[in-house]
């Protein structure tokens, strides 16, 4: 059977990076944006095959297809509502959130990654080199990034309320495209740049979304005690990846962040 067009798809989701597709009963498929983003797709089908493997709450994966030139991947179709619009029709469940996302950040970092996955500090760097990237941040970034550790653990790099599904008491993790092998403060240190500080699409310009903040931290204050609750993290580790994912997301292009993300950076890098 010929693979259909986009246009034939219904779509039942969508995100900055992707566009969801229904499928095959109980399936959909996640197309990229970008026909360039092949890579990324392949990323996330190792990683959510290797949370399968180990029990992490994530959707099944099935086959690679690409539609239109764009690459895909098919996976089991989650029901439910991601936790951020949960969030913002029902504000109290920001203190669930918190401790929701912290249990489930700490028991992915107990999983080994598959080797096939990127080294991570290998990953930050080649976004270093993005024309996004100011040259001083840059090198300041790749000096910096010599002295920060390997790790072997399952890194997912966009734990956000808008990553986790949830039904009833079920929640999953989706959006696995920027897993990598790393030390596992970095994704801590990721999220907290997520958590407290990353533009919301479909909630205005970034200035009236700075009234947020103080919530913002007290969901951050959650997730932290939940996940050190049940994780042990070297002092001082997520403060030394910070600054040198700043210095990467910049390569993300999100116009939004970029003056913040540029003082995280430098400031962080200072001396660096
Ligand atoms: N397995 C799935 N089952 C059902 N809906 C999904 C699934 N994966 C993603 N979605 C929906 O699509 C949206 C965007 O998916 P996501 O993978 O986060 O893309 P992006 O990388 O663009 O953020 C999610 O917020 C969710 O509503
Ligand atoms: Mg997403």
């Amino acid at each position: 059977m010929p693979s259909p067009g986009v246009a034939e798809l219904k779509r039942v989701g969508a995100g900055r990076e992707a566009e969801i597709f229904a499928w095959d009963e109980g399936r959909v498929l996640r197309l990229a944006r970008s026909p360039f983003h092949g890579r990324y797709v392949e990323r996330e089908r190792i990683a959510l095959k290797a949370a399968g493997r180990c029990g992490a709450p994530a959707p099944a994966v099935y086959e690679r297809v690409d539609v239109d030139g764009r690459p895909g991947l098919v996976m089991e179709r989650l029901s439910g509502h991601d936790m951020l619009s949960g969030m913002l029709l029902r504000p109290w469940e920001l203190l669930l959130i918190g401790p929701v996302l912290g249990s489930l950040h700490a028991a992915l970092h107990e999983i080994r990654a598959p080797a096939e996955l990127p080294d991570l500090r290998a990953d930050v760097a080649e976004r270093l080199q993005s024309d996004l990237v100011p040259a001083d941040v840059r090198e300041a970034g790749l000096h910096a990034l010599e002295h920060l550790p390997d790790g072997d653990r399952l890194y997912h790099g966009d734990l956000h309320p808008g990553n986790v599904l949830r039904r009833g008491r079920r929640f999953s993790l989706i959006d696995w495209k920027n897993a990598a092998r790393a030390d596992p403060a970095a994704d801590v240190a990721r999220t907290k740049l997520l958590l407290v500080g990353a533009w919301i699409p479909g909630l205005g310009p970034r200035l009236p979304q700075l009234v947020l903040t103080p919530f913002r931290l007290l969901l951050y204050a959650g997730y932290r005690i939940a996940y050190r609750h049940r994780r042990r993290l070297r002092d001082g580790a997520t403060k030394a990846w910070r600054p040198v994912l700043a210095a990467a997301r910049l390569a993300e292009d999100i116009p939004q962040e970029r003056r913040r993300l540029l003082g995280i950076a430098r400031r962080g890098l200072r001396g660096a």
